[in-house]
Formats: structure tokens, C-alpha cells, sequence
């Protein structure tokens, strides 16, 4: 099946032709301009139509929605117009039908407060721990690497990561390839075109990738519910509704699922664009290096995350230049009004965090790496509620953004005590916009051990 299109005309997108904008290419939309020049695209689209413009999705008209002020009306969603289960129909809700992210107002609300157990103070402290065991065991290994790709070693690292505090699983052995695979299908089976289960389609791989984690999930359940750990899993499968009862398995496997789907490639993004721009800049790669080291410790405890300022502002500045998650969608349950427009119910409408993070209006050289522009004295980001939103807004705001801050601070922790790096000399960056931000060449360095790593505090 083509996306968008539904299986009855209630299930289709709405046609908004009476809103300006482009129309794009039959059935790809405007896919390919979307994935050539991303920024241009959107900046041509605001300066010719304005911050609301129509373009061809795969299969059906879509709304583009740019600058804070619809990112506000979006996100805050006052009226309950915007639906973000509708929105991700298509592309999300393909493979994680039961994601938070697929559910809106009463179901979303009830289904948020389980999942946030797994995110509670005792227990992050607890997978700051197991992470930093991850970290020094990978980072150790590069010690006679003087050059690597930085992302395929930075997933493979998280993925590590993501199997001892998701699933809790020690050792992933045999399942490593499998839950690797089943991440980079789905990922690349958000994009397909054509939905269609059969052997040879895109779509058929993504679909096929992800299944057999779904059953080696459901497998461990009850063993899991005898012998809980800290990990996330085991959280979810001890976790009782208001009525005593534990959540049902297909709630377990989806909600799990989709935490590492939210997870893994967001923060891999996130970190190989850090190492780029500290590649770069060194004068803050220093700078960094210098905080970590008065900190005296080789790894860092929960309650030194706050001391890290600039870690945060070397963080802020990397999502503001290049957000994880590029794209969000809504579509519209109801009649209403937007940007000045009447919009039909079912209308799908995205909004792009990356645009709202370069406006001129809203931030000084926006296309310069100014960490400090987040400082108190500058505070850029607070010029509008909404120009900075990285991690989206309203209900939906992502819920593992205090552990994506938590494992990106202790991995680049330990990457700067341990190693200078640098790109290659004349490097120039060729990035991946879509679906998931991503440096194309997997990001080469240069890397060069530091001997004396850390002057150990004597209490
Ligand atoms: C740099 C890292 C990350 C970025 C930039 C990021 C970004 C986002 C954004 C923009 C949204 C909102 C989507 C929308 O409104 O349409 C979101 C939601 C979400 N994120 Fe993240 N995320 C990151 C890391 C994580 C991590 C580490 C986890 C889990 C441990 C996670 C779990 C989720 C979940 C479950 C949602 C859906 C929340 C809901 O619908 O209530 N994310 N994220």
C-alpha cells in the first residue's frame, strides 16, 4: 500500500490545495527534496509561502509548520486538535503501533505515567553505573586505534548499553546482529514508499527485522517478573496498573521496543555531530577536557551530571544545530485553524525543530557553534518558549531526555580523560537529514591517547 492513502477514504489525509506551497512529484511527494537539501527546502518554503506551507508527503498532501509560534499552537495543542497517533500512523506506527508516541489525550496520559517508572532517580543512578562500566570497557579497546568511524563505533557502543539497561541482558552474543539489523531496517523502513509485506520491498526487511526481537521479548517476560533487575524491562514487567494488575505483554514488548527505537539512533546522532563540532572547535574540546578533569574522578556519579555546565552547553548547541529528531508529525483530528487557515480534520502537519533553531529572529550568527549562547547572561533559547525544542514540547516531550543528557555527559566523560580527537585536515562534513541526522561517511577521526588521564582526589 502506498502511506497516507488509508484503506478507506476515512483512513486518508485531507487534501488542503487552498493552502500555497508545492505539490511535489506523484506518489514520492516531495521525498527527495526533503532528503537532498533539507535545510534549503525548508528555508525556501518559508521565505516563498510563509511559516505555514503544503507539500506532497509520500501519497498524500502534507502542511509544513515552521517557527515557534506554530511549533507552540502544535505542541501545546490547547484544543486537542492534534494528534500525534494519527500523525505517526504511517511512518512509526507501522512498527510500534503501541508506542507512547501512538497514543493521544486519556490512553497517552496513562500509558506516559507507567513508562516513567523506568525513569526514576534510584534507578538512573543505577544505569549511570552500568553505562560508565560499558563506556571504559569500548573506550579501552581503542587504545591501539589511532583512526576509526566514529558513529559505527559510537551505535555499537549504545547498543551495548541499550542491552544491559533496556533488556538487561549481560552478554548479547548471537543477539547482537539482531537487534542491530532490526534497528537499522526499521529506521531505513520509515522512508519506504510502498508499505508492502512481501519478500523484496523495504518494508517486507523492516517488518522481518523487528519480529524476532518482539518474541525474544515476550519469551523472557515471566522470568523477568521472578527475578526483576534494574533494567528497563524488568521495571515494565513488575510495573501494576491502578487496579493491581501488571501490564499486558503486548504493552511490555511495544513500550520497551519503542524506548529503544527513541533512544538508540537519537543519541548515536546526537554524539557523532558532538565529536564533529569538537573535532572542529577544539578550543572547546579543551575546554571540556579541562572541566572533566577538575572534576578528579575517572568516571562520573549521578550527582556530578550538574557540575558538567559546559559539557550542557557543548550538548544545547549540538542539538540546536543539528536535532536528532528532525521531523514530527501531527495530523488533525478535527476542523480547526492554524497559521491563519482553516484546516480540515485528518490534515497531517510536521514541524521541523532545526528550523525553528536557525531563525534570525530568534538567534545570534545562528549558524555558528556558540555553545555560550545558552549561558544565563545570553540565554538565545529563551527568547521564545519555542524557538529551541530539540525534545519536542506539550505532553509528548520526549521522556528519556534526562537520560540522553545523562548518557551523552558520561560517555563524552570518559572519551575526553581518555583520547584528543580530530577530523581529518580539509574534512568537509557530508550529513544525512533524513530520516535520522547522520554524518554519511560514519564520521572519520583521528584519535590520540592521553597518558595521564585524571588526578585522582584524595578524600
Ligand atoms: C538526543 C537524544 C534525544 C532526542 C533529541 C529526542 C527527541 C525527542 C522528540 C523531539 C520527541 C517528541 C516527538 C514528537 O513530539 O513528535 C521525543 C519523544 C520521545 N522520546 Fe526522545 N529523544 C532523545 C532521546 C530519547 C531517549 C534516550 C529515550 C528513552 C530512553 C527517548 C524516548 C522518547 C519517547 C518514549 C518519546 C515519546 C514521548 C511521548 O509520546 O509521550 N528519547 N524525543
Amino acid at each position: 500500500m502506498l502511506r497516507g492513502t488509508g484503506s478507506s477514504p476515512e483512513d486518508c489525509y485531507a487534501s488542503v490545495n487552498h493552502i500555497p506551497g508545492v505539490k511535489g512529484f506523484p506518489f514520492v511527494g516531495n521525498l527527495f527534496d526533503l532528503k537532498g537539501n533539507f535545510e534549503h527546502f525548508l528555508s525556501d518554503q518559508y521565505e516563498n509561502y510563509g511559516p505555514l506551507s503544503r507539500i506532497g508527503m509520500v501519497g498524500h498532501d502534507g502542511l509544513l509548520a515552521l517557527g515557534p509560534e506554530l511549533s507552540e499552537e502544535i505542541f501545546l495543542n490547547r484544543d486537542g486538535n492534534f494528534s500525534t497517533k494519527l500523525g505517526y500512523r504511517d511512518s512509526i506506527g507501522l512498527f510500534y503501533r503501541s508506542g507512547l508516541l501512538l497514543h493521544d489525550s486519556d490512553e497517552h496520559k496513562k500509558r506516559r505515567r507507567s513508562t516513567q517508572s523506568v525513569f526514576k532517580n534510584a534507578i538512573l543512578v543505577e544505569h549511570l553505573r552500568i553505562m560508565n562500566e560499558v563506556f571504559a570497557h569500548h573506550l579501552d579497546s581503542w587504545k591501539n586505534e589511532n583512526y576509526l568511524l566514529f558513529y559505527q563505533q559510537v551505535k555499537s557502543v549504545l547498543l551495548s548499553v541499550a542491552a544491559r539497561i533496556f533488556l538487561g541482558i549481560e552478554e548479547l552474543g548471537g543477539k547482537t546482529d539482531l537487534i542491530n539489523e532490526a534497528f537499522i531496517n526499521v529506521t531505513e523502513g520509515m522512508l519506504c514508499i510502498f508499505t508492502i509485506d512481501v519478500p523484496g520491498f523495504k518494508y517486507h526487511r523492516a517488518m522481518n527485522g523487528k519480529r524476532p526481537l518482539d518474541h525474544f521479548m515476550y519469551d523472557m517476560i515471566s522470568e523477568r517478573r521472578a527475578n526483576p533487575g534494574a533494567d528497563m524491562f524488568s521495571q515494565l514487567c513488575i510495573e501494576k496498573d491502578e487496579n493491581g494488575n501488571y501490564l499486558a505483554d503486548e504493552d511490555i514488548v511495544a513500550s520497551i521496543n519503542f524506548l529503544m527505537f527513541a533512544a538508540h539512533d537519537t543519541t548515536s546522532s546526537a554524539l557523532s555531530h558532538m565529536v564533529m563540532l569538537l573535532s572542529s572547535h577544539t578550543e572547546w574540546q579543551e575546554r571540556l577536557r579541562e572541566a572533566a578533569r577538575e572534576l578528579e574522578k575517572p568516571v562520573l556519579e549521578y550527582q556530578d551530571l550538574d557540575k558538567l555546565v559546559d559539557f550542557q552547553l557543548a550538548f544545547m548547541e549540538t542539538l540546536r544545530l543539528y536535532p536528532s529528531a528532525p521531523i514530527l508529525a501531527r495530523a488533525t483530528l478535527n476542523d480547526c485553524s492554524l497559521g491563519g487557515y482553516d484546516l480540515p480534520a485528518r490534515t497531517f502537519v510536521s514541524t521541523c525543530p532545526g528550523f525553528n533553531h536557525r531563525m534570525a529572529e530568534w538567534w545570534d550568527n545562528p549558524n555558528l557553534f556558540d555553545p555560550e549562547r545558552f549561558a544565563p547572561e545570553r540565554a538565545e533559547h529563551k527568547r521564545h518558549s519555542f524557538n529551541y525544542v530539540p525534545f519536542g514540547g506539550g505532553v509528548h516531550k520526549c521522556i528519556g531526555m534526562h537520560f540522553a543528557k545523562m548518557q551523552v555527559t558520561a560517555f563524552m566523560h570518559q572519551l575526553l580523560l581518555r583520547y584528543r580527537f580530530k577530523t581529518f585536515a580539509n574534512y568537509v562534513p557530508d550529513l544525512q537529514a533524513i530520516p535520522l541526522p547522520k554524518p554519511k561517511d560514519d564520521l572519520p577521526i583521528i584519535i590520540e591517547r592521553i597518558q595521564h588521564q585524571v588526578r585522582i582526589a584524595h578524600h
